[in-house]
């Protein structure tokens, strides 16, 4: 079986921290979602992966280069415009051929191994779907299940859902599923959905049989997701749940676990966890930082307590020592955010 990763597209929702950059490259713990993505794969036997990437391509070959790293071999595949996820299996179209193949979305993911959904899957039935039950399933693709379980429907973000089965980013494929994707028509939000091709081929009559996800699957294109994940990913450390890269340093400082400190960072005077992934260069001094994630050279300086926030690369945020300020924000790369007050500030 063929792995077809999709890290193409525009980041959309987690602007402006990936309005330039990659979504699938926002770090969980310090890596990249691209790259448990890949491992994933790997780790059910797929190793022959195609990935699809549009505007960011040079950022997302940089990171995963041609997938020696984890013993796979990567094939790039242009997308000009993100027109869709089915729009991309088209473009996928010469890599994939005639084997079934397991389609992973590249900002999706899972608690589990993929195991359970790839057994026993050899393209004879047209695709299999990966379900789960969320609260808000008009944000997803949602599958209408008849009581013996087969699927009878789907509509991707319907106003009205059938039911509360999310179509998660998961889904194996057969080789139908190559004329499915170029007999539908655009949706109303101008893409080739692949929920209308998997929905053309229940209508062409193939079988299309899901399984129903247990463990925690999130869709990180969202700030609150993505620091869920974090939280998630980080509350698997061992131990005190602190690790610290050797070239890290601490000074003066509590670390309450689960936190993760890369290389370079630097951290003085500071309370710093629980739940927070702080990235390479990142710079702390004089300040509490819980539950966030900071990319790589972000600088956070007196400030009492930065919350729930995701500040992008090199962003930084600048409080005034005594300064009671609680912040909760999404930064872009580079960006600034001044939190000083007028009177009570250092000036400058
Ligand atoms: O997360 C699950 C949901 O993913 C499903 O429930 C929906 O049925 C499915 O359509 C999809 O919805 P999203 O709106 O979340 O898809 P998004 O635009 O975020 O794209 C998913 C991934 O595919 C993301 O890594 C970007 C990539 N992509 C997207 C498009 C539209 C491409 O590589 N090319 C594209 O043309």
């Amino acid at each position: 079986m063929k792995g077809l990763i999709l890290a193409g597209g525009s980041g959309r929702r987690l602007r402006p921290l990936t309005h330039t950059s990659a979504k699938q490259l926002v770090p969980i713990a310090n890596v990249p979602i691209l790259h448990y993505v890949v491992a994933d794969l790997v780790g059910v036997g797929i190793t022959d992966i195609g990935i699809v990437v549009g505007d960011t391509a040079a950022e997302v070959m940089a990171s995963i280069g041609d997938g020696s790293r984890w013993g796979a071999k990567v094939t790039y595949i242009a997308q000009d415009r993100p027109l869709g996820l089915a729009h991309a299996v088209v473009v996928a179209g010469p890599f994939l051929g005639d084997e079934p193949f397991a389609m992973y979305l590249g900002d999706n993911m899972f608690e589990d191994s993929l195991d359970g959904v790839v057994d026993g899957f050899d393209g004879c039935s047209a695709a299999r779907l990966l379900l789960a039950r969320v609260d808000d399933p008009s944000a997803f693709g949602v599958a209408d299940v008849a009581p013996d379980g087969t699927i009878v429907g789907l509509a991707e973000k319907p106003e009205e859902p059938a039911s509360d089965l999310a179509l998660v980013g998961v889904y194996l494929f057969g080789p139908r599923i190559h004329e499915a994707v170029r007999a539908i028509e655009p949706s109303a939000r101008g893409e080739l959905e692949i929920t209308d091709a998997i929905q053309w081929l229940l209508d062409a009559g193939e079988v299309v049989e899901h399984r129903v996800l247990e463990g925690w699957w999130i869709d990180t294109g969202k700030k609150d997701p993505l620091l869920e994940c974090n939280r998630l990913v980080l509350d698997r450390l061992g131990g005190d749940g602190v690790v610290v890269d050797g070239d890290a340093e601490v000074v003066d400082s509590t670390l309450v676990g689960p936190v993760v400190v890369a290389a370079g960072a630097r951290i003085s005077g500071s309370t710093v966890g629980p739940y927070v992934a702080v990235g390479a260069r990142c710079a702390i001094e004089g300040s509490t930082v819980e539950h966030s994630v900071l990319m790589d050279g972000a600088v956070v300086s007196d400030l009492d307590r930065l919350t729930g926030s995701v500040l992008g690369r090199s962003a930084e945020v600048t409080g005034s020592p005594g300064d009671q300020v609680d912040l909760s924000v999404l930064l872009g790369d580079h960006s600034v955010v001044d939190a000083r007050s007028s009177e009570g500030g250092t000036g400058g």
